[in-house]
């Protein structure tokens, strides 16, 4: 089975979780764009529901699927959000963003009342870190937040496109990349990253999920905190 296969297939079980009239939080990343489109065709076949999405690109893509999409104006709550992850963890606690859309997709999983997180069976790790852990920071604090982040051996690195120009996120801040390796202590890091005046938010996403969606050749296993 190739990755993209089992990507689909955590998506496609995800759909059975989708509900008439729901409001969803609907993720960023490949998974996510699969669980978009499988989507996308449902409502072609008279599904009903809302969506918030977690970035520019998912919202163009839910757009153009004719999805209806609301914001926060209107809704405080979503019943349930669909996400990718960049590693599982025990306790499903995530690193996220390597997309670059962490903020959003923080903001939008923490009002869900659900968050079940679609993703191909190479994200589970038994220790976060392999993964670089993505940091979000305002543009005129990045040498300070650098520093500090220096200081705790987190070994940040500011990110760049494949051309050669500053990543700049939907809301127009940096990301700087953590290659820190092995994270013994997720709530302990994210606590010290909270603390650096002038980071927006950090990847680690911790006691936010609710169910994992895990393909690979065994075929989806449900994975619980
Ligand atoms: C986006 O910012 C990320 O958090 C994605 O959810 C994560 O990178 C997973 O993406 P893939 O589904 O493309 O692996």
């Amino acid at each position: 089975m190739t990755q993209d296969e089992a990507k689909r297939m955590a998506a496609r079980r995800a759909l059975e979780f989708v509900e008439d009239g729901m409001v969803l939080g609907l993720g960023s990343g490949t998974t996510s764009a699969i669980f978009i489109q499988e989507l996308g065709e449902r409502v072609k076949q008279g599904l009903k529901v809302r969506g918030i999405a977690t970035s520019a690109a998912s919202h163009e893509l839910a757009k153009s699927l004719s999805i209806s999409l609301t914001t926060f104006e209107e809704v405080s709550e979503l019943d349930l959000a669909i996400d990718g992850a960049d590693e599982v963890g025990p306790g499903l606690a995530l690193i996220k963003g390597g997309g670059g859309a962490l903020l959003r997709e923080k903001i939008v999983e923490s009002v869900a009342r659900r968050f079940i997180v679609v993703a191909d069976s190479s994200k589970l790790v038994a220790t976060l870190g392999r993964f670089p852990l993505p940091v979000e920071v305002v543009q005129m604090a990045l040498p300070i937040v650098t520093r500090k982040l220096e200081a705790l051996n987190l070994n940040p690195k500011l990110r760049h496109h494949p051309d050669g120009s500053l990543y700049v996120t939907d809301e127009g801040n940096v990301l700087l990349d953590c290659v820190c390796g092995a994270i013994p202590d997720p709530a302990k890091t994210a606590a010290d990253i909270r603390a650096i005046v002038g980071v927006v938010e950090h990847g680690l996403f911790l006691k936010m999920a609710s169910l994992a969606l895990i393909a690979g050749e065994d075929g989806v296993r449900e994975v619980l905190p």
